[in-house]
């Protein structure tokens, strides 16, 4: 999806969109019903014109635009017209207009390839429009609109099916994304091997699609020695392993690799946006299948930092990619801080549904500002605890370390504190995102399926470190 921007006074043939707050609609000659409500919507096809309300003034959220824009595309798209037209907002703030941008083009996405019914396929809006007096707002409006490409690709590469979205194809897509201004550097089985990668390792045993490390560097500001590291779970399919999945809960994980979707789109969009930091992303790719090469529960690991692990369950896959690949990262590149990405438990879900993902964090400073983006651009993040009870729980008893919790409680927790144990003291934020990432129901500017929650969170965080 393209849609173009322009800015017009005299758009043809365009929906013309509306928003009014709650009680001060008598201007804007709408039917008497409407009154301004939250997210109520008034068609008026014969006069191409719509309303959204924003509800009350008193109680307006930014995101509250995003969702009205989302209102009016899918209204556009439903009418089949291509161009939507959003009259100015009172006041028109320029990070209003650019939550109107974003929420715009953030619903004119559907996954349609496998569709074979054209009729079936979204019907896509071909031009976003605003009045010239947004004009000034153009720059900050297109910023916008390219790391909203990038969520399409997070969100394309978690809803496509696993058999696609290989551990080999996430290294192609990496690639594709290296260029002047971002270096990509990938660690084959042979490599992973000779540096000990060994709980990775055991994930991907079972599987005929070699495993993969993938790493991007982007230095957007050379005089620096400052750098942020992303990285990202990248299990490509998620049996479960020995400790196989079972009922309806093995198939959803085409999505497990929704961490590393998100690392790749960060990348990409920070390069596209020329910011100026130097930021390094890591991706643990794999497969986690049945096999008799399949690593077993029970069996301690030797993992890359030197800790030893007893894998306990090898459904708990995640962390000990992840816990290869943070020290890894921790070690060769020393960033002041480490923002990791996983489908981790879903345990998380049961905690936050859909609504936002768990922070876990080493660091309150950091934490406190992913929280702030999170607010900013709706991707919440809500921070649990890692408590020195919890960190003692990750001890191990024939090992170091265990991987799984001795009870069922606290999941998520346990999932948070065990990663901490790898990244060698540098700040360090975890966010689950297990049920962020990929939603069982659409909602407002999110499809159903892969959400590309992450990028716009990472990409505000960036802006305030
Ligand atoms: N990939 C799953 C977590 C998950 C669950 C993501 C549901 C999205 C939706 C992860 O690898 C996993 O299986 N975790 C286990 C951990 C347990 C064995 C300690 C879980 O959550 O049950
Ligand atoms: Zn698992
Ligand atoms: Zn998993």
């Amino acid at each position: 999806m393209d849609s173009k921007l322009v800015f017009s006074d005299s758009p043809k043939g365009s929906l013309l969109v509306h928003f009014a707050f709650e009680g001060a609609v008598s201007h804007l000659k709408g039917p008497s019903y409407f009154t301004g409500k939250k997210l109520e919507s008034a068609f008026m096809p014969e006069k191409s014109f719509l309303l959204v309300g924003l509800g009350k003034k008193e109680e307006f959220n930014i995101d509250y635009l995003r969702r009205a824009a989302a209102k009016a595309v899918k209204t556009a798209s439903a009418a089949k017209m291509p161009i939507v037209h959003f009259a100015l907002l009172d006041g028109h703030k320029e990070n209003e207009m650019v939550a109107v941008a974003e929420g715009a083009v953030l619903a004119n996405y559907s996954f349609d390839k496998y569709k074979t019914d054209a009729e079936q396929k979204m019907f896509r809006i071909k031009e976003l429009s605003f009045p010239v007096a947004a004009k000034k707002f153009e720059e900050s409006i297109r910023e916008t609109l390219l790391v909203c490409q990038n969520v399409f690709i997070a969100r394309d590469l978690v809803t496509e099916n696993s058999d696609v979205v290989t551990p080999k194809m996430l290294e192609e897509v990496s690639r594709k994304i290296s260029g002047k201004h971002i270096k990509v550097r990938v660690l084959n089985e042979k490599q992973l091997r000779r540096l000990g990668f060994n709980m990775l390792l055991g994930v991907a045993r079972a599987s005929e699609i070699p495993p993969r490390v993938i790493i991007f560097e982007y230095n957007g500001n050379p005089s620096s020695k400052d750098k942020v590291m992303f990285a990202g779970k990248g299990v490509c399919f998620d049996s479960g392993g020995l400790n196989i999945k079972v009922g309806e809960s093995m198939k959803d994980m085409r999505m497990d690799m929704a961490g590393a979707a998100t690392v790749i789109a960060i990348m990409k969009s920070a390069s596209e946006l020329k910011l100026k930091k130097n930021i390094v992303g890591i991706i643990g790719c794999v497969e986690n299948l049945v096999d008799s090469k399949s690593f077993r529960p029970g069996d301690v690991i030797k993992s890359y930092s030197g800790k030893t692990v007893e894998n306990l369950n090898t459904d708990a896959e995640g962390r000990l990619v992840l816990g290869d690949i943070l020290a890894y990262g921790a070690r060769k590149y020393n960033p002041n801080v480490i923002v990791e990405f996983s489908t981790l438990t879903g345990a998380i879900l049961g905690t936050f549904g859909s609504h936002c993902a768990g922070m876990f964090s080493t660091s309150d400073s950091y934490s406190q500002k992913m929280f702030d983006a999170g607010m900013a651009t709706y991707e919440r993040v809500w921070r649990l605890p890692l408590f020195e009870e919890y960190k003692e729980e990750t001890k191990g008893e024939r090992s170091d370390l265990r991987s799984i919790g001795k009870t069922r409680y606290n999941g998520s927790i346990f999932g948070g504190a065990f990663l901490a144990e790898f990244v060698e003291n540098i700040p360090f934020i975890h966010l689950d995102v297990a049920g962020t990432a990929m939603l069982e129901e659409p909602k407002d500017y999110m499809p159903k399926n892969g959400s590309g929650f992450g990028v716009r969170l990472a990409i505000e965080f960036l802006k305030r470190v």
